[in-house]
């Protein structure tokens, strides 16, 4: 119960009491490993679909092969209850385990060396003390030779991780030094976020290097580019603090909507950050450049007076996208393409709609989608699936529309696009609603 009146002061949610917030104010060490492990998004990797919290067992799919995440929790036999803090730390910071073998980088250790003591024995305190105890041993990976001889991992290190503590980095103000800490330490966003190199390690772990969080894309997907400084479209230029704040929190905010793989970093991490950590983060985003020699980009098709004039006409010989927009999306995204701030996601200027890669897009209308319910906006709204009524052609023709519509740039989309989309769905959508491990309390 402790818990919840701390995590719920921590999100600033409800009306409390002085009192209250008072006791909240000064959580014990095991209440600040908890607030830790959202923040470093533990739960997500480390419990299997509808499997226990941390009990491991998740597939995480590597061009070495299938890795399967190990139960952390404090059970001596099938999870880590024997480690010492010291090897807890060397598996965190050095991706060490404490047999002294090399863990796989899917356990995104290159980002976590930059974890300060003081969290190291926070985190500890809650695994070891508060964490449930589960003897489910997790299965092998199943990865090929050479990868499955973990001492090559070595080299990898060696070239690829630098196993250095976080240094304060001359940032301008305090809170865009915490945020940097958070976002290439714990949150490590870039695993995701910045591009990968020939050897599947990341470009850069933190802004010494301007492709630093440019955006990368996983299994088809678009992770967008993260730098907000200065003006224009590139990257979060057009977000304010305050809407990457919002976004983080709640998976919604005037520009766009949550879908894919960040809507379950929002529901279990992101969202139970205290909003001083959000400011940081967004702080810190809005503080990096544009990448230098990023492409300038592509001039928009056509405006959105002209795409609004080409709704009211739809006629269908000159745009049969145009048409099916008007039959199947208008109600929700209406006519300007802006949606209802907070319900229903713009489409003009989403980062989704204009990636290179349009699998996002045809995903999204084939199959729908469902935005995380969060402590501060527990309604997900959800988006229908269209695959059941719309044939390849027709998912192409909308698709290409709205990628051109008001002030978009997407390219085209092809009817043979949708199609390779359409074979990776599963049979039973339902099933495919997106699962979030929840702890027990
Ligand atoms: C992006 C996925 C991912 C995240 C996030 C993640 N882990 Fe892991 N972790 C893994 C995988 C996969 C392994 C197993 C790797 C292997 O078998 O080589 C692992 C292994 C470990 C181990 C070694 C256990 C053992 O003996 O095998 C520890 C300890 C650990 N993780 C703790 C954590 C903690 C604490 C957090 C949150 C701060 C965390 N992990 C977040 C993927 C992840
Ligand atoms: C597991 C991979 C993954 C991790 C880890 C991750 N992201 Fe994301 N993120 C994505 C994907 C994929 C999208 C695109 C979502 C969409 O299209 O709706 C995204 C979208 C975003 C967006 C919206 C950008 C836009 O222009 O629409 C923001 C902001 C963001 N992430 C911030 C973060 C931050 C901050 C972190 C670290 C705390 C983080 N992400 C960690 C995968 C990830
Ligand atoms: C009943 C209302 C409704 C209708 C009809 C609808 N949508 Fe949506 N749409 C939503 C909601 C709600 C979301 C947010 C879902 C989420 O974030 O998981 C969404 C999300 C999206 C997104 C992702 C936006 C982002 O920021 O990542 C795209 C793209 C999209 N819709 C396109 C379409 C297209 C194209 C159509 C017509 C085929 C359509 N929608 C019809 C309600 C609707």
């Amino acid at each position: 119960m402790t818990h919840r009146i701390w995590l719920t002061a921590l999100t600033g949610f409800g009306v409390l009491g002085a009192a209250s917030v008072s006791i909240a104010a000064e959580p014990s060490q095991v209440q600040r490993g908890e607030y830790l492990a959202r923040v470093g998004d533990c739960v997500a990797c480390h419990t299997a679909p509808h499997g226990k919290p941390f009990a491991g067992g998740l597939e995480i799919e590597s061009p070495f092969g299938t890795i399967v995440s190990t139960n952390i929790t404090p059970d001596p036999d099938a999870g880590i209850g024997d480690y010492t803090r010291d090897e807890f730390a060397a598996a965190l910071r050095e991706g060490k385990r404490a047999d002294g073998s090399n863990l796989y980088p899917a356990m995104p250790y290159p980002s976590y060396a930059k974890l300060s003591d003081a969290d190291v024995d926070a985190l500890y305190a809650y695994f070891m003390q508060e964490v449930e105890p589960v003897a489910d041993e997790s299965p092998e990976s199943d990865i090929s030779f050479p990868f499955n001889q973990r001492w090559g991992i070595s080299l990898w290190n060696w070239l690829f991780a630098d196993a250095e503590a976080f240094e304060p980095s001359g940032q301008p103000t305090e809170q865009v030094e915490r945020g940097a800490y958070l976002v290439q330490g714990l949150g490590h966003c870039g695993s995701c976020h910045t591009p990968r190199g020939l050897m599947f390690q990341e470009k850069a772990l933190d802004d010494s290097d301007d492709s630093y969080l440019s955006g990368e894309t996983l299994g088809g997907w678009w992770a967008p580019n993260l730098r907000g400084g200065g003006d224009g479209h590139d990257g979060l230029q057009a977000w304010s603090a305050d809407d990457i704040v919002d976004y983080l929190a709640t998976g919604r905010n005037h520009h766009g909507a949550v879908v894919g793989e960040m809507t379950s970093v929002v529901a279990n991490s992101t969202s139970y950050l205290n909003d001083e950590d959000l400011r940081s983060i967004a702080a810190y985003l809005k503080s990096l450049p544009r990448q230098a020699g990023s492409e300038q980009e592509a001039p928009s098709r056509t405006s959105s007076a002209q795409t609004e004039r080409l709704l009211t006409a739809a006629d269908v010989g000159e745009a049969p996208g145009a048409r099916l927009y008007l039959d199947n999306c208008n109600a929700c995204h209406f006519a300007n393409g802006r949606g209802a701030p907070q319900v229903f996601p713009s489409l003009n200027d989403n980062a989704l709609v204009n990636a290179d890669d349009p699998t996002g897009l045809i995903h999204v209308i084939l199959a729908g989608a469902r935005m995380p319910s969060t402590p501060k906006k527990p309604e997900a709204l959800a988006m229908p699936d269209f695959g059941w009524r719309l044939s390849d052609e027709e998912v192409a023709q909308l698709a290409t529309f709205v990628r051109s519509g008001w002030g978009n740039r997407g390219g085209e989309v092809t009817a043979d696009q949708v199609a390779e989309v359409r074979k990776t769905l599963p049979d039973d959508l339902e099933s495919s609603a997106p699962e979030f491990p929840s702890q027990s309390h």
